[in-house]
């Protein structure tokens, strides 16, 4: 099993990854999935700048590339890079909508940390209050067959 602790420290080791030539922000991510497994995620910037991948969503986007699905949890750290972690570091709008996508409102995890024994526990739904989801279309669509 593995603990809240060791998927923070996960997440920082993650964050060394991190592509941020432009803003100098570096952010890490370590996405745990049903079968126990750790997905990592570094934000990769682009001189482009909007083709910018957070942390969050390269996690997400390798596992369910690699066809996992199932999720636990995500630790999430970010700060200026080459500096130790001094701050929390949430999730943007954007990878919350990704993950209402795949995990369970109530009972996926996000777990913001500064450093492994000092971190914060969300639920999703606290987050992403009456966020918007697959079950939304599938209610839709389930309502049209009816009529
Ligand atoms: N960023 C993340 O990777 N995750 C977050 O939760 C917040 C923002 C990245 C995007 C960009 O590369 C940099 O941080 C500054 O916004």
């Amino acid at each position: 099993m593995v603990d809240d602790k060791t998927l923070v420290a996960e997440a920082i080791s993650a964050r060394e990854r991190a592509y941020v030539p432009y803003s100098h922000f570096s952010v890490g991510a370590a996405l745990l999935d049903a079968h126990g497994k750790i997905w990592h995620g570094c934000n990769i910037e682009n001189a482009s700048y909007t083709p910018t991948n957070c942390a969050e969503r390269t996690a997400f986007f390798k596992a369910v590339s690699e066809g996992v699905v199932d999720f636990v949890a995500i630790a999430v750290v970010g700060g200026a890079a080459g500096e130790p972690i001094s701050d929390w570091c949430a999730p943007c709008g954007v990878c919350r909508q990704v993950m209402r996508e795949f995990c369970d409102p109530q009972n996926f995890r996000v777990l913001l940390a500064c450093a492994p024994d000092e971190y914060k526990a969300y639920s999703l739904d606290e987050l992403l209050p009456q966020g918007f989801g697959p079950d939304n279309l599938e209610r839709a669509a389930c309502n049209h067959e009816h009529h």
